[in-house]
């Protein structure tokens, strides 16, 4: 881990930018190219292993928003890729061989338990999934040719927070790489290095960029791991394109306030449904009866912008409900400036397996918002509204509180 020389909000505007530089463009310039030209072959040999040889190895824009990303996070170094599925699966692959064995949590990210269990098995490399906040079912679950510990927090949708500190603890006692993805996190509200986790990925895609217009991921972490994440990535080939690279730095300048006025309208709203009548859960990681309170006090900052929460009736009732909004709108994804609705059932966890779904306690009732950061009233008004389907109308309800 290491130290940070300015605040979260000064790095997320400052971050990759050098300090020093004199009469240069404040913004980073898009590297729009392929390829570097170079004077002759000797310098072409020196190029090679730099950020101006072949922009499949390296660009000078995507090395910018990685230096932020690292100093964002607290680790020695980042790689940018086209995806958040591409830098996960570029680096489970770069670590491991055949024969190796993963143990990872069962509620993931829906593509990564794919990869997992349909295509890393191909290659001869098996995962055992493990329910998620049980450190002993972690622990007996390692074998000797276990690789990798890989967990997510916080997770989707019942985002449920992992204790860092005893996974860092647990990975480092038996010599395993610990890996996190921490996209529902982001380093504004918590920092798994700091922690001991040694590889932190992201899909860049959600709050990094936070306007979703751009599809990328990230690999953050020990140098060592990062070197030979690079040698898969340029194998690989899933790099980030610099235009895509520009818009993310872009996006990291008002990570810090975007975020925290996420955390600020997601607890506001979270408070507002678990008063309302027709609504029979809510899961975020703030609220004191949430299961994962005390260990989201103790590691975040804050707890993002996504609340799921569960409505009185059928499922069918959860979609009138997400319907009926106005303001957070139906899409997938989250993390972005603009409030979104989902069912996770019918989206993310469409077709997993009921049993496994009732495992990670993810009901047809469910409905999932990501909370942008728009004025908490006009949100809090349009759930009041979208609520009262279920109700015929709910005329005592405050609308703002
Ligand atoms: C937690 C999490 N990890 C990884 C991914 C994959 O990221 P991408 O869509 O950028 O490939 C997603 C996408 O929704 C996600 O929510």
């Amino acid at each position: 881990m290491k130290k940070h020389q300015f605040h979260q909000e000064t790095e997320a505007v400052r971050g990759g930018a050098s300090l020093a530089k004199k009469n240069g463009p404040l913004s980073t310039p898009i590297y729009q190219t392929s390829t570097f030209e170079v004077t002759d072959m000797q310098e072409q040999v020196r190029a090679t292993p730099t950020d101006r040889f072949y922009t499949r190895y390296g660009n000078p824009t995507s090395t910018a928003a990685e230096n932020a990303i690292a100093e964002l996070e607290g680790t020695d170094a980042t790689l940018l890729f086209s995806s958040g599925m591409a830098a996960i699966t570029t680096s489970i692959l770069s670590l491991v061989k055949a024969g190796d064995h993963i143990v990872a949590q069962r509620d993931i990210y829906g593509g990564v338990i794919k990869f997992l269990s349909r295509w890393l098995p191909k290659l001869g490399i098996e995962t055992t999934f493990v329910d998620t906040n049980d450190i002993e079912q972690h622990e007996r679950a390692i074998l000797p040719n276990t690789k990798i510990l890989y967990i997510e927090s916080p997770t989707n949708p019942t985002v449920r927070v992992v204790d860092l500190e005893k996974i860092a603890a647990l990975a480092h006692k038996r010599g395993l790489i610990s890996a996190i993805d921490s996209t529902f996190a982001t380093p504004i509200n918590c920092r798994p290095a700091e922690w001991g986790i040694d590889l932190v990925l992201h899909s860049g895609t959600k709050y990094f960029g936070g306007h979703s217009d751009l599809i990328c991921g990230i690999a953050t972490g020990r140098r060592d791991l990062i070197e030979q994440i690079h040698h898969g990535r340029t194998t690989l080939g899933g790099c980030i394109d610099p235009h895509a690279a520009f818009l993310l730095l872009r996006g990291i300048k008002t990570l810090a306030v975007r975020v925290e006025r996420q955390n600020d309208n997601a607890m506001r709203i979270a408070e507002f449904l678990r008063r309302h009548p027709k609504v029979t859960r809510v899961h975020y990681p703030m609220l004191k009866e949430h299961p994962d309170y005390a260990i989201a006090k103790k590691q975040m900052a804050g707890a993002g912008g996504v609340v799921s929460f569960e409505v009185e009736g059928t499922g069918a009732d959860a979609c009138r409900v997400a319907e009926a909004l106005n303001l957070f709108t139906l899409a997938p994804s989250l993390g972005g400036v603009d409030s979104l609705v989902t069912i996770p059932v019918l989206t993310s966890h469409y077709l997993i397996d009921p049993a496994v779904l009732k495992k990670m306690g993810v009901t047809e009732q469910m409905i999932r918002l990501s909370v942008g950061v728009e004025h908490v009233e006009d949100l809090i008004a349009d759930l009041d509204k979208g609520l009262a389907v279920l109700s015929g109308a709910r005329k005592e309800a405050a609308v703002a509180d």
